[in-house]
């Protein structure tokens, strides 16, 4: 089995993760979680959205965090935007990098960007220009690359086609989203040979959802397709507003003691990870979603 020797982990808890929660959430506690994250050497911490406050209200406060953070210098703290809107926002706020997201079904870019896939990269289009303009990185985002939440099974070939259109508008990167987490090693695999057809392997990323538990078991069989990028969330916070069942992404502590024990490097540090995991699930008043954070804590008792 050849994986790769390191894997960039992304971690999309304060975004992904908190855009889902029905309570609110201070900005002072986006603030520590992005800061605390970044801290356990977390390269990447998606940081919040500049999307319309009426779709996710949970993501209003995204400027002020950004104005509030501590930027550690060789850390990305990327952000959504669907529309000019939010990229002038993003602009705004001294983004250096910004996601833009589309979906492999219609219905699910109808519910979560009001509009159809092709309207969606007309809308990109102006968006990853200018953001290129200013020297803003963009990453791309495909949703349901496994299944929709409204149409059932979502076709290899679509991914592959999403992903190259998000790849021609300048994406330097496009993770590939099992939104609803349904997905199985096999079914990962003929998606990835698919996408790998259309955009160099070396420039995709997987974001994985544990709804039905086979989170882990689909990114090591998308290491083994020679894919080193990995988003996660902490705590397993997240889910997906505009699908309804999805529970969190797969927790970033379960990923890293995975990729810990298989000896391929992070830079990230895990019982950092975890103290700001259980930090975030004690004010949100729940259990960590990280089994590997549940039983760090239960060793410590
Ligand atoms: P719309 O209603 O068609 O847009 O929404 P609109 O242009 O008609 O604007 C409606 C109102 O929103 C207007 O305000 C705009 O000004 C405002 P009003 O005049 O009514 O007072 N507005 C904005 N405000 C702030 N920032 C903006 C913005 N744009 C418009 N950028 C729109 C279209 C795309 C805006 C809307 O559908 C939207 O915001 N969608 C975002 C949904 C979202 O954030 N989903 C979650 C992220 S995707 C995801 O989680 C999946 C992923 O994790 C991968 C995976 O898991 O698979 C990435
Ligand atoms: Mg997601």
């Amino acid at each position: 089995m050849m994986l790769p020797s390191s894997v960039r982990l992304v971690e999309v808890g304060p975004r992904d993760g908190l855009q889902n929660e029905a309570q609110p959430i201070t900005t002072e506690a986006k603030v520590e979680l992005i800061e605390a994250l970044a801290d356990a050497g977390m390269p990447v911490v998606e940081s919040g959205s500049f999307v319309s406050p009426k779709w996710v209200p949970q993501m209003a406060d995204t400027a002020e965090v950004l104005a509030r953070i501590r930027r550690r210098p060789g850390v990305s703290y990327p952000v959504l935007v669907p529309n000019i809107k939010g990229l002038e926002a993003a602009l705004d706020a001294k983004v250096e990098e910004v996601a833009i997201f589309a979906a492999a079904s219609e219905s699910f870019a109808q519910r979560n960007t009001n509009c159809s896939i092709d309207e969606s990269f007309a809308r990109f289009a102006p968006v990853a220009e200018r953001a290129r303009a200013a020297g803003v990185r963009v990453r791309g985002y495909v949703s349901c690359v496994i299944a929709c939440p409204y149409e059932g099974p979502v076709a290899p070939a679509a991914v592959a086609d999403v992903a190259a259109r998000l790849m021609e508008l300048g994406c330097y990167e496009v993770s590939l989203g099992d939104t609803i987490g349904v997905g199985t090693p096999a079914q990962v695999q003929a998606m990835l040979a698919a996408a790998e057809g259309r955009v160099p392997v070396g420039q995709l990323a997987v974001h994985f959802h544990d709804t039905y538990g086979q989170a882990l078991a689909n990114i090591l069989a998308s290491l083994e397709r020679g894919i080193a990028v990995v988003d996660c969330s902490v705590a397993g916070l997240g889910g997906c507003p505009y699908a309804k069942g999805a529970t969190g992404n797969v927790a970033s502590e379960d990923v890293l003691y995975m990729l810990d024990g298989l000896g391929i490097h992070t830079g990230v540090d895990l019982a950092r990870l975890a103290a700001a995991g259980d930090r975030i699930s004690a004010l949100l008043g729940r259990p960590s979603g990280s089994k590997v954070a549940r039983a760090l804590a239960g060793k410590r008792h």
